[in-house]
């Protein structure tokens, strides 16, 4: 049973969050007293959740618009005064794929979506997580370690912030970015 004292005063950002994994990151970190900003592109299930957690809002983000990633920041910032936690959940596993069957157009907008999203997003809040010492967790993929047939694009998304991205929020200085997944 989670303590609702836990992370109580704390801000956290969860990608994706309107369903799935995402979903249960938001519900964990809300039920451990934090308030929860739900991104997510689709309002439904996201107008639910926010519904029925108190401490949780939704806002909503298409994590591949820049213009949008800036909004969500300054909006969780503007209503929060703060962001102590930014976990980057959204993304999408495609179909299996014979590789003469994937596109260049599909694999840039899974990139889009997959791993410059969070890159994106991961600066834009790097500033206010160095205020709160705060944490980074990427959600990555099991694939993004010991690959996947039928699945290039996808485990190409996933290798980076599996791999490589711990010591590069290390350089960004004392984050602690924690791939899962
Ligand atoms: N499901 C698995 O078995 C599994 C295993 C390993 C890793 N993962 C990773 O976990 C993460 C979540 O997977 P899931 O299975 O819960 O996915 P899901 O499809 O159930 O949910 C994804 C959520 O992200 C949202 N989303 C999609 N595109 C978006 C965008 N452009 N902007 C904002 N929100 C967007 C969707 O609306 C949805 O609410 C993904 O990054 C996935 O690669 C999943």
């Amino acid at each position: 049973m989670a303590s609702r004292a836990r992370y109580a005063g704390k801000v956290v950002v969860v990608t994706g969050g309107g369903r799935g994994i995402g979903a249960g990151i938001v519900r964990a970190f809300a039920e451990s007293g934090a308030h929860v900003v739900i991104c997510d592109k689709d309002e439904s299930n996201a107008r639910v959740l926010e519904q029925q957690l108190p401490g949780a809002v939704f806002i909503r983000c298409d994590v591949t618009r820049e213009e949008d990633l800036r909004t969500l920041i300054a909006e969780t910032v503007r209503r929060f005064g703060r962001l102590d936690c930014l976990v980057n959940n959204a993304g999408y596993h495609p179909p299996a794929q014979l590789l003469e069957d994937t596109s260049a157009q599909d694999f840039r907008q899974l990139l889009e979506l997959n791993l410059l999203g969070s890159y994106t997003l991961t600066k834009l809040a790097l500033p206010h997580l160095r205020k709160s010492q705060g944490n980074v967790i990427n959600i990555s993929s099991l694939c993004g370690a010991i690959g996947q047939s039928q699945a290039l694009p996808y485990v190409a998304t996933k290798y980076l912030p599996r791999e490589h991205l711990d010591p590069a929020m290390g350089d960004a200085g004392r984050l602690l970015a924690r791939p899962q997944g």
